[in-house]
């Protein structure tokens, strides 16, 4: 056995990551290493394994950065957030459309000025690496310089970050408002300028149904069928009011998902915040065309849009990963939102176990954006971004951990009490980025 190159660095800990979903395939699907061993070598994954097994292979002179006592698995992936919201998380009172128009239509006309939203941007990028989230799906807002701004902050950090402009033509504020016609050119244009710049990919991102005319729906197919590799980002089936407002503005429509369908959106790589009031026609129609689903359990309770339902997904064979939903979501932390999608589910008589919930963040997450080549778990030659995990990082967190009986209590304890405080570190490509 040939070790890695010199130069390369191992990190020794309790490893955690997955080669499918444990839901669908079981514990084959698992790797769990108690005492491992992950090898970096220019920023890629060299190796992982048991640390035993791997500590002679390494080339002399191999730095073994020592984080026994906690985990390490892949970098979180967040399959839907809006980064131009961050400044009206947790505003109150309103219900999805209310909400819109009270708190985010204004806050996301600040955008159109590229000093706020790079200043915005630096934070919530901060933000998304003190929680642990290497890789997101993100909405910026109407405006082509606050996607400038994005992928300018992403970029100078080597992130593999998802991003585009809104598209939104009707039914909203004329202050945010583009034509098909423009949205088209300031689409192709930024395609142009960031998808597959290090390691950004640009994403359409038709706001949602009601938002967009027809023509610029149409348009959106066209860029999207125009650029091979581009993703889609949107919202379906979020809220009940909104369901009703699209079959009106939409009759031909045999569902909401089905406007969407109409125009090509519906493949791999396209991602779908909520997807909570479908049926499931609609959940097999998304599963054979490859589109995903993001469950964002903390803006579904926030916003009282209603309860995702995991198994009738899973059972439609559809590809499901997390969401924050920042600012509709109350959280930048995946691990608390996978608290919130453990109550989700519980009110709907349905069980997430903890493999479960960190396959969702971070493979699972990965395929739901189509970058699972690059990203997702330490399968050698990805990319090595990853989170190291403190299970004592507050007196409560290390008494419940040192009284759980096994692996999955003690992944549980940190599933439903994690957040920023349980991450020790976030390495992007084997480089640290943020340390508590
Ligand atoms: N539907 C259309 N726009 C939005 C948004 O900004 N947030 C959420 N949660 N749903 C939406
Ligand atoms: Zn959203």
């Amino acid at each position: 056995m040939t070790g890695p190159a010199t130069g390369a660095t191992a990190f020794r800990g309790e490893i955690l990551h997955f080669t499918g979903d444990p839901a669908l395939e079981g514990p084959a699907a698992v790797h769990h290493h108690e005492d491992g061993l992950l090898v970096v070598s220019n920023g890629r994954v060299a190796d992982c394994g048991d640390a035993q097994a791997l500590l002679p292979t390494l080339a002399e002179g191999t730095a073994v950065v020592d984080h026994r006592g906690k985990w390490i698995l892949p970098g979180f992936v967040d399959t839907h957030v809006h980064y131009s919201q961050t400044d009206i998380i947790a505003s109150y009172g309103e219900q999805l459309l209310d909400w819109l128009e009270r708190f985010t239509f204004p806050a996301e006309r600040s955008f159109a000025d590229p000093q706020h939203a790079r200043e915005v941007a630096d934070f919530f990028l901060a933000e998304a690496l003190k929680n642990g989230t290497t890789t997101a799906a993100v909405f910026a807002t109407v405006h082509p310089e606050s996607v400038d701004a994005f992928f300018a902050a992403a970029s100078a950090r080597n992130l593999r970050m998802a991003a585009g402009k809104v598209l939104m033509d009707r039914n909203c504020p004329e202050f945010l408002r583009d034509t098909p016609e423009s949205g088209y050119e300031d689409s192709k244009a930024l395609i142009a300028r960031w998808h597959g710049t290090g390691r950004l990919s640009y994403a359409v991102t038709p706001r949602f149904a009601p938002t967009s005319s027809e023509r610029q729906l149409e348009l959106a197919g066209r860029l999207l069928d125009d650029h091979p590799g581009v993703l889609l980002q949107s919202h379906v089936a979020e809220n009940v009011g909104e369901v009703q407002w699209v079959a009106e503005l939409f009759p031909w429509a045999r569902s909401y998902l089905d406007v969407y369908d109409r125009y090509g959106m519906l493949r791999r790589g396209a991602v779908f915040a909520h997807c909570i009031h479908l049926d499931d026609a609609n959940r097999r129609r998304m599963a054979a065309t490859g589109a995903a689903m993001s469950f964002c359990a903390t803006s579904n309770l926030f916003l009282g849009s209603g309860l995702f339902d995991l198994e009738a997904a899973r059972g439609a064979g559809a590809v499901v990963g997390i969401g924050t939903d920042v600012g509709g979501g109350t959280a930048f932390s995946l691990l608390r939102t996978l608290n919130e999608s453990y109550k989700v589910l519980q009110m709907r008589g349905q069980r997430l176990p903890a493999v479960e919930g960190f396959y969702l963040i971070t493979l699972g997450g990965a395929r739901a954006l189509a970058l699972d080549a690059h990203i997702g778990n330490f399968e050698r030659g990805k990319e090595a971004d990853f989170v190291v995990l403190d299970p004592a990082s507050t007196p409560l967190r290390a008494r419940r951990s040192r009284l759980a009986q096994d692996c999955d209590e003690r992944l549980f304890m940190l599933m439903m009490l994690g957040d920023d405080r349980a991450v020790h570190a976030t390495y992007v490509m084997g480089e640290p980025i943020y340390r508590a």
